[in-house]
């Protein structure tokens, strides 16, 4: 990519963040903006100008090397100084502020963007710190969009429907992935972060996976089948959650007589039983997947079954290979407000012949968040590395509420597996000796 090519891509991808924020910062008023809807969410008014405020960090000073603009706000949008139940409390900046400084660190990245090399400091190497800043305001788009989705009220976002795919009902249920070694992660990607590498060899051994995420028909069985009041399909603390919480369906699920209804943007409808289920945690997973007699793939299974050409032997940046995303590849970038039905995106398949492994839902696996082998922290340790642990399980793939710039056959989620607000859904996985054995 010549150093225009890579300028230009830049401003779009910096303005294509910056419209869906504006969207979903513009459609609600004041009142909204500052509400908070969740204890487990920022209030709207806190996303736009902590965007904003790393905007002004990493690329105005880090790269730029100019002065902080308001150093005295600086603490107030440092997500780790401030729980995000805590900074309603905060004298944040309102709306309007929040929008004009925005505005003004934008019209100041731009300029410094003209001038900018690509080369002599690892940040500017390919682009990455301005890829990585638009990585980090769509990522906000999403939970933005999380918060729109716990908000009360009238509905105030819409989309059309996703185009219905037109073979889904002769796909096989599951495809098998051979065993043997691949590369997982990324030595070479320019804009991928720090826990997608480096480059290394893993060994997995050959399985079957879901040909599509699991969908709310299927989960609906799960669910009439006495699922939820079975402890045999509950890992011990999942069940222990599972009274706790009382969970006895997806999140924003109701029962209409003998019907499922979902709740989606303030709008109520029947549930779609093509589509891939989500606001499930991983608990609800594990336990879905234990009842249909397998097992959630683990984080290498997922990769590999996304990524590895068994013609070729090399491993793709995304399923169908290098080109990025585009609509008729993946349901992204927030253009419909929903997963596709299973089955739909087939130029989107790997080469295993599974299909939306990236866009719809984010898929929970069940692996542990970790670093892979020769990890190091880049730029900051706040980005991965303090998260590392049993904790938080891995989720892959994105959903339809991120865009592409941060979504890659790489790319690394991490999340409670507790966690519901999120779209997550999930496949199963089997491994194939099973059956021979
Ligand atoms: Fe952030």
């Amino acid at each position: 990519m010549t150093e225009t090519d890579l300028r230009e891509r830049i401003a779009r991808e910096l303005a294509g963040a910056r419209q869906r924020t504006g969207l979903l910062t513009g459609c609600v008023d004041e009142a909204d903006l500052v509400a908070q809807h969740s204890p487990l969410m920022s209030p709207l008014v806190w996303d736009l100008a902590h965007v904003a405020n790393q905007e002004e960090l990493w690329l105005l000073r880090e790269v730029g090397g100019r002065e902080p603009m308001h150093p005295e706000i600086d603490p107030l949008y440092d997500a780790f100084e401030h729980p995000r139940s805590e900074r309603p409390t905060l004298p944040l900046l309102p709306p309007d502020e929040a929008r004009s400084y925005g505005h003004e660190v934008r019209g100041r990245v731009l300029d410094l963007l003209e001038s900018s090399r690509f080369d002599g400091s690892r940040l500017l190497e390919g682009g990455f710190a301005f890829g990585m800043i638009a990585q980090h305001e769509v990522q906000h788009d999403e939970t933005m969009l999380i918060t729109h989705q716990i908000r009360a009220g009238a509905p105030v976002l819409a989309a059309a429907p996703p185009p219905a795919p037109a073979d889904a009902f002769r796909l096989p249920p599951e495809v098998f992935v051979p065993g043997g070694p691949f590369t997982m992660g990324t030595s070479t990607q320019p804009w991928a972060l720090d826990n997608e590498r480096p480059a290394h060899t893993v060994h997995v051994a050959p399985f079957f996976v879901d040909t599509t995420p699991v969908t709310c028909g299927a989960y609906a069985e799960f669910i009439a089948d006495g699922g939820y009041d079975d402890p045999r399909w509950w890992t011990a603390g999942g069940w222990e959650h599972r009274q706790r919480a009382g969970l006895s369906a997806p999140l924003y699920w109701s029962r209409d007589g003998g019907a499922w209804l979902r709740t989606a943007f303030g709008r109520t409808e029947a549930i779609t039983p093509a589509e891939p289920v989500m606001h499930v945690c991983w608990y609800e997973a594990d336990a879905y997947a234990r009842w249909a007699g397998r097992r959630l793939p683990t984080e290498a299974e997922w990769e590999k079954a996304a990524r590895f050409d068994p013609v070729t032997g090399l491993t793709r940046g995304y399923p169908w290979g290098e080109q990025e995303p585009d609509g008729s590849r993946a349901n992204l970038g927030q253009a419909y407000l929903r997963p596709a039905p299973a089955g739909s995106y087939p130029a989107g398949a790997a080469p295993c012949g599974a299909r939306q492994l990236i866009g719809d839902v984010w898929e929970w696996t069940s692996s542990d968040f970790l670093p892979y082998p020769g990890f190091t922290a880049w730029p900051y340790r706040e980005y991965s590395e303090v998260f590392f642990g049993p904790e938080y399980k891995v989720l892959r793939g994105g959903s339809f509420a991120v865009s592409p710039v941060a979504c890659r056959g790489t790319f690394r989620n991490w999340d409670y597996p507790i966690r519901r607000q999120i779209f997550a859904g999930f496949r199963t996985a089997r491994s194939a000796e099973a059956e021979t054995a």
